[in-house]
């Protein structure tokens, strides 16, 4: 039986911030409390400096092809960069192959369980839709899988129409899942992209401009009212516009039990970084906006409209056909070149899985943005509730895995490319100044993260069998 007590630190959860000892007794918390009898237990000198719950990123892409090639970080590289980040669990999207929703997610286990260095659960992606696939979607929870992600965009990819999303919804509310909706319009945005491409407008703003943010508002509305007339719960992924934000208000209002997610880079960025020499490094769908809606998302954030703060991390190299060293090798991906003369072709995604509480601590907590205690909430408790593993992740309490971050809240720190772990070669918040940054990292009771030091290792993230009928926050 391994003891180790985390001494004197500054305890901040969802709800509470109070200094205490934390018992952890091998891989779970065992009692918190202060002044806890020492016994053979090692001590972990934590005065001075911040406890919180593992991060929980509702919203990961890793190892995952797109447009002729992969995205660059895999389940170990991606992990990896979320430990050094303070993030201890991360959920993954599985693509719907066309054999079936079992042979789907088995391929994805099987990717991910050998290189997992955190715990890690998975979404499905609903992508295709008939009586076969209604059929199996409840053995999903066989599998621990109790989401499932529907689009109303990548025409001819991944959208599904409304009756099918309603039909999906339906079976969602009969079995406990919790549906995810990727909210904009594939119609226009198909029409919009043949017409730029068609006029010879091929850089990366056109990216943002054929993908106009009516759609997502559109979307959000059509969705939520899909899921009231299905009276079964939705979740909006990746919210980046004002409307979705008064959308999702709105729905709220009227007791549609929907809630919602934005993602770290659609607080601080808009549609002018597109305009860069570089503007493919911010292509994503759906795409930056502008400053106000960057506004209106950290009013969703504060105000409590919004509940869920993620990634959707899908990183790829800016230039592929340049190597990085990786843990002492050379390796490179083809990545955003690819859409050099073709913003379509542009792979969408962005590196952010490491980035997400660092940036989230200086720039939401330290800029007065949210407390500390929403910092906890949305990055941490509320997704492991919304996701159905609270309280085995997402807190600290007896009981609980000892998924534990030791902050140093007065350290500062140039971030960028060379700070973050991703395996990519660039990074949004380059040159970024942050005041406070995760300086040890436990997962399970296991120390990973050691300032500088890497100490965990491939294989020993588990996969999360997750809980159905989680509750609406
Ligand atoms: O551009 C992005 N976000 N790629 C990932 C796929 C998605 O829709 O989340
Ligand atoms: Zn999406
Ligand atoms: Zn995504």
């Amino acid at each position: 039986m391994k003891k180790t007590i985390i001494k004197s630190g500054t305890l901040i959860t969802a709800s509470d911030t109070f200094s205490a000892d934390i018992l952890i007794i091998d891989e779970k918390i065992a009692m918190i409390g202060k002044d806890l009898p020492e016994g053979d237990a090692e001590i972990i000198n934590a005065q001075g400096k911040l406890v919180m719950p593992g991060g929980v990123d509702p919203h990961t892409h890793f190892d995952l092809p797109m447009f002729d090639t992969v995205t660059a970080d895999d389940h170990y590289t991606g992990h990896k960069a979320a430990a050094f980040g303070g993030t201890t669990t991360a959920l993954d999207f599985v693509p719907q192959e066309s054999n079936s929703l079992r042979y789907s997610t088995d391929l994805w286990r099987q990717k991910a369980n050998v290189k997992a260095t955190i715990d890690f659960g998975f979404h499905m992606n609903i992508s295709h839709y008939d009586d076969e696939v209604a059929d199996e979607i409840p053995s999903l929870l066989e599998m621990g899988i109790t989401s499932l992600k529907v689009f109303t965009a990548y025409n001819d990819r991944l959208r599904l129409q409304d009756g099918d999303i309603f039909k999906v919804l339906r079976i969602a509310r009969a079995n406990g899942f919790l549906t995810l909706l990727h909210a904009e319009n594939g119609d226009v945005i198909e029409v919009l992209v043949n017409e730029a491409l068609a006029a010879g407008n091929t850089t990366p703003i056109y990216h943002a401009l054929t993908r106009p943010a009516w759609g997502a508002v559109d979307a959000t509305l059509r969705a939520a009212t899909l899921a009231a007339q299905a009276e079964a719960p939705i979740y909006i992924v990746h919210m980046n516009t004002a409307g979705e934000v008064d959308q999702l208000k709105y729905m709220r209002e009227q007791g549609v039990p929907v809630m919602g997610e934005t993602c770290t880079p659609y607080l601080f960025f808009t549609e002018d970084h597109l305009r860069r020499p570089d503007g493919a490094k911010w292509v994503c769908s759906p795409p930056m906006r502008t400053e106000r809606d960057n506004r209106r998302l950290w009013e969703g954030l504060s105000g409590g409209i919004i509940q869920s703060l993620g990634t959707d991390h899908c990183s790829f190299f800016f230039n592929g056909s340049q190597p990085i060293e990786y843990e002492g090798k050379l390796v490179a991906i083809p990545g955003k070149e690819l859409g050099a003369d073709d913003f379509s072709k542009i792979p969408n995604g962005l590196p952010g899985v490491g980035d997400r509480l660092p940036i989230m601590w200086t720039y939401g907590v330290r800029a007065g943005r949210i407390t500390p205690n929403q910092f906890v909430a949305l990055t941490s408790t509320n997704p492991a509730k919304i996701f159905g593993l609270y309280p085995r992740k997402g807190t600290l309490t007896p009981g609980s895995d000892a998924d534990i971050v030791i902050w140093d809240p007065d350290v500062k720190i140039k971030y960028g490319v060379s700070k973050a772990k991703h395996r990519t070669d660039y990074n949004l918040y380059e040159n970024w100044e942050l005041v406070g940054f995760p300086e040890k990292v436990f997962l399970r009771g296991h120390l990973i993260v050691d300032g500088e030091k890497w100490m965990g290792n491939a294989g020993m993230g588990k996969f999360l069998h997750r809980n159905p009928n989680a509750p609406l926050i």
